[in-house]
């Protein structure tokens, strides 16, 4: 009997943290977006900047200079958004999984670029070239998963 009550109870604790947890998340992107400035850019010239600003700390891990990984790490974390939002540029039925999918990112990012500055400021090269591998894997990853419903895929031809 005490058992069963402990495992309402338990079953209860769970659903109202996963609840509580998914209007976290929901709120998430749009804390993440209010902080951000907003520009007239699309999401692919977004992207444009997320690669120079991960080329840029790549470079500097390669040219063991600390300051160019430092001012990579800080375009990263402090990229603008395009004005007319981060979905726009996808096909309408995703767009709000899309949104949904952002904050997860934006974290690892913000870790990435924490541990590429820290290590290479101590002159880490391996440890701030792990880093810059945390990053380039989470672009590749959404890259899969998500570019197919960019709506500038849609017209070409399956390749
Ligand atoms: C949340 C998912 C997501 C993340 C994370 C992401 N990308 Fe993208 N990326 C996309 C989508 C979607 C497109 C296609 C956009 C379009 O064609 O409109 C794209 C396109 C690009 C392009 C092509 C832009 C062009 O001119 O067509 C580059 C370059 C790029 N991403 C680099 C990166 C880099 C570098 C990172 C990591 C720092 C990254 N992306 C992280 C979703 C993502």
């Amino acid at each position: 009997m005490m058992k069963r009550t402990m495992t309402f109870f338990l079953a209860g604790l769970l659903l109202a943290g996963s609840l509580t947890l998914q209007a976290h998340e929901g709120s998430d992107l749009d804390s993440i977006l209010a902080k951000k400035r907003k520009e007239d850019i699309s999401f692919a010239q977004l992207m444009q900047v997320m690669h120079q600003a991960t080329q840029m700390i790549f470079d500097g891990i390669m040219f063991e200079n600390k300051e160019m990984v430092a001012l990579g790490a800080h375009l990263l974390d402090e990229h603008p958004a395009p004005a007319r939002g981060p979905a726009a540029d996808m096909v309408p039925e995703k767009r709000a999984e899309f949104r949904n999918v952002m904050p997860a990112y934006d974290k690892v990012f913000h870790l990435a670029a924490d541990r590429v500055r820290a290590a290479a400021a101590k002159g880490q090269w391996q440890d701030a070239y792990a880093g810059y591998r945390e990053i380039a894997d989470a672009c590749v990853a959404c890259h899969a998963a998500w570019r197919p419903y960019a709506l500038s895929r849609q017209s070409r031809p399956a390749q």
